[in-house]
């Protein structure tokens, strides 16, 4: 079989991405970009320490170019995110600049999100935010109802959506009991906790990723975490020094080179230097639950957060359930995950998952629709999906709807689709990864 073709065509700001013919192995070993979450993280206390912060292996893509452009309109210096190393020159917890336009927090829920936290504990500033047209659209009540119940003063469109206004003051601390668990509203209050006189604490259903408790230890803060409750405090008012961040490899953007090495047949994929924090890794229990072949190799601690290399060698999938507590875990995998569900033997079924309505698409309704476009037995819940496992993929057109997770994840069932699959707006994969179309280039010829 000749070997696959990967082509890509721009019309008017618009990427179409066509692979074809279906791959006949993955092989090599690849290098993901660094993690979004901790990259935001990265930047945003940067900004608000004070000294230099340097930060190796930052993602550059479009969402953590954001914050920058953000934090960069109140006053923090941040090098050009262009190199390895991105250097920022915090200006200082409450020191923040009111900015004098608008910030444009792009695509970027975390950006808002996470950022609303510190614009309201800024005393005597005033802020106004807003987002793309997907960002537009997406909830803030979550973060601003816990955010007035510290005394918060925030202006909304009706239904809770940006663009926002806020006119930061002092604030003061609660204890909130979040119905969901979510890492940005977690985040976001603790962030506002900093600059709150006393203990703020967030309390969550389940365990979401703890990046920003472990960086803002690093940083100085008074942070405490209690696993058996999902609770984490912070102690307000105690000032961030600059640190050295080293940012491991995303494994949200390993996840689609571990489904594409578990089903495309006679691959074998090594990916190297990618998180494996435990709050991240549900992707690989899951998988490892459907009988993929997957190692973790060369295990260590790289600035307070474990990584490894992962080998995955292909085989034959099963399909199980997924709900519950691991769901925050694997939460931006899910896409993939269904990908993963279309070779599997017998029914997959995810359930617990109605927060993928309101990310960066509505990522149930638009996985459903694409992958049975496809030739995919994929059935819509309320809250998850139904994946019936065997039947084959047939490539065709399909819509990213400008999501990069969903671009990246048909980009991986075309690989085992018979004849062309064309996937639209495949730009949008730049959001968390800009070189996916090289790597896959990359991992398709190494075969
Ligand atoms: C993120 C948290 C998650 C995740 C998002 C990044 C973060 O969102 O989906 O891609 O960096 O805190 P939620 O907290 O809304 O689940």
């Amino acid at each position: 079989m000749p070997s696959t073709t990967i082509t890509l065509h721009r019309i008017a700001n618009h990427d179409s991405l066509t692979i074809a013919p279906q791959a006949t192995a993955v092989r090599g070993r690849i290098c993901v970009p660094g993690d979004k979450s901790i990259s935001h993280r990265a930047l945003m206390l940067g900004a608000m320490a004070t000294g230099e912060t340097q930060i190796q292996g930052l993602l550059l893509g479009e969402d953590p170019r954001s914050t920058a452009a953000c934090f960069r309109a109140m006053g923090a210096i941040i090098s050009e995110l262009n190199s390895d190393l991105v250097t920022v020159q915090g200006i200082g917890l409450g020191q923040l600049r009111e900015p004098v336009d608008v910030l444009d927090a792009g695509n970027s829920g975390t950006t808002m999100r996470l950022m609303l936290g510190l614009l309201a504990s800024q005393p005597r500033r005033f802020f106004t935010v807003t987002g793309d047209a997907s960002l537009r659209s997406r909830p803030m009540s979550r973060v601003i109802h816990p955010l007035q119940q510290m005394g918060a003063q925030i202006w909304c469109r009706s239904g809770g959506y940006a663009p926002l206004a806020v006119q930061g003051q002092s604030l003061k601390p609660i204890h909130f009991r979040s119905p969901i668990a979510s890492a940005q509203v977690k985040s976001c209050i603790l962030l506002a906790g900093l600059l709150t006189e006393g203990q703020t604490t967030v309390t969550e259903p389940a365990l979401s990723r703890d990046h920003s408790e472990r960086m803002l230890r690093a940083f100085g803060a008074e942070v405490s975490v209690d696993p058996e409750t999902c609770s984490a405090t912070v102690t307000g008012m105690a000032p961030l020094h600059g640190q050295t961040v080293i940012v491991p490899g995303d494994i949200s953007s390993a996840a689609f080179w571990l489904v594409a090495g578990a089903i495309v047949p006679d691959s074998e994929l090594v990916i190297e230097n990618v998180g494996v924090n435990p709050t991240r890794t549900g992707i690989l229990e899951a998988l490892t639950l459907m009988g993929a072949d997957i190692q973790r190799q060369n295990e260590r601690e790289v600035a307070g957060e474990p990584v490894a290399d992962l080998r995955v060698r292909s085989s034959l999938l099963k399909a199980c359930t997924i709900s519950g507590d691991i769901i925050p875990r694997l939460i931006d995998e899910i896409p993939i995950l269904a990908v993963a569900a279309t070779v599997a033997q017998g029914t997959t079924v995810i359930r617990d998952a109605a927060e993928l309505r309101v990310k960066e698409s509505d990522r149930l309704a638009v996985m459903a629709t694409q992958l049975n476009r496809m030739g995919a037995n994929v059935t819509e819940l309320p809250d998850g999906l139904e994946i019936t496992g065997g039947t084959p993929l047939t490539g065709t057109e399909v819509d990213s709807h400008t999501d990069h997770r969903i671009a990246m994840s048909l980009a991986v069932a075309a690989l085992i689709a018979r004849g062309p699959t064309t996937i639209q707006r495949a730009e949008a994969a730049a959001i968390s990864y800009p070189d996916f179309t090289a790597t896959l280039q990359q991992a398709c010829t190494t075969s």
